[in-house]
């Protein structure tokens, strides 16, 4: 049965409600999002209650990952209908602060990394994982979850995360859930909402072009073909790609033979205005 979870904005009423669970000895986890909450988010939510007795779901559109000219007055908005979602599930709390609790006034800090926040994202969004780390470490210190879920559909920030929380001492498992896809493979996004009938029709492609790519590099073929197979295959298809490269999955470093180490193919590329990213390994 659906119980209404508790809405905290305020750090102080998210600690207070923490720290009752802690007393009791309760194990916590955290699931933060920007809300606009589709069947991706919710896995995560589910994955959490696997994994701990209480779970908390932040929602907040963080402007310090957005660029100028990105879309954060229009990233949809949804709060109503995602505390609906997250009552089904049984959410024990909903941090939903505003900007203002986020960054008050005087608000001087922010985490700059390297490794695996260099290249790929980073060259089309150079301001993105400074944001990211800043928010998911302030996240992370004002809940104290013991476990926080992270999507391997944004997979360049699922290691970036778990690198601040290892390089900053954060007392908390970050843990990766799979990509979850509509029917036709196309990886659940909030953003998929901005595609045309024509190019939602096209999205596809995107997954297809990855798994082929896998195929084609485990069955012997060079990387730098595929990769180039695959650009070229997008391209064909009405794609900008941005970028597809194969990376080592656990550092993003650049890998040049399978059997260098463990494989993540990831791209990012446009259909119109709207910008897809996916990822699988190999
Ligand atoms: P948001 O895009 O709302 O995503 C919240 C979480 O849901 C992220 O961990 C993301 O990887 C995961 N997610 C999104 N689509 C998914 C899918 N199809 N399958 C599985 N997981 C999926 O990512 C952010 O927000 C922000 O950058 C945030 C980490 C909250 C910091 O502001």
């Amino acid at each position: 049965m659906a119980r209404k979870p508790a809405i905290a904005q305020t750090v102080k009423s998210l600690r207070a409600r923490v720290a009752k669970w802690r007393a009791a000895g309760e194990r916590i986890a955290m699931v933060p999002t920007m809300g606009a909450l589709h069947s991706g988010h919710l896995s995560l939510v589910e994955e959490a209650h696997r994994k701990a007795k209480r779970t908390v779901v932040s929602i907040f559109v963080n402007p310090t990952q957005f660029a100028p000219s990105e879309d954060f007055a229009r990233y949809p908005r949804t709060f109503r209908e995602d505390v609906k979602k997250l009552a089904e599930l049984n959410v024990d709390c909903v941090f939903a602060p505003d900007v203002s609790e986020m960054y008050p006034a005087g608000f001087s800090t922010r985490i700059e990394m390297n490794g695996p926040a260099e290249e790929l994202e980073s060259v089309a969004r150079p301001h993105f994982f400074g944001g990211v780390a800043t928010i998911v470490c302030k996240l992370l210190l004002q809940c104290g979850p013991d476990i926080a879920v992270f999507g391997e559909k944004d997979y360049q920030q699922l290691l970036v995360v778990r690198t601040m929380a290892r390089d900053l001492d954060v007392p908390c498992t970050i843990h990766g859930a799979p990509t979850v896809r509509e029917a036709d493979g196309l990886a659940m996004s909030s953003r998929n909402t901005y595609l045309s009938a024509e190019h939602r029709a096209t999205a596809p492609v995107l997954y297809r072009t990855l798994i082929d790519t896998a195929i084609h590099i485990r069955e012997g073929s060079s990387i730098a073909w595929a990769l180039r197979e695959a650009r070229s295959n997008l391209s064909i298809s009405g794609f900008k790609v941005d970028y597809i490269e194969a990376r080592h999955a656990e550092t993003l470093a650049p890998l040049n033979r399978l059997g260098d180490g463990p494989i993540r193919l990831l791209v990012a590329a446009w259909l119109g205005r709207t910008r897809l990213i996916d990822n699988i390994p190999v």
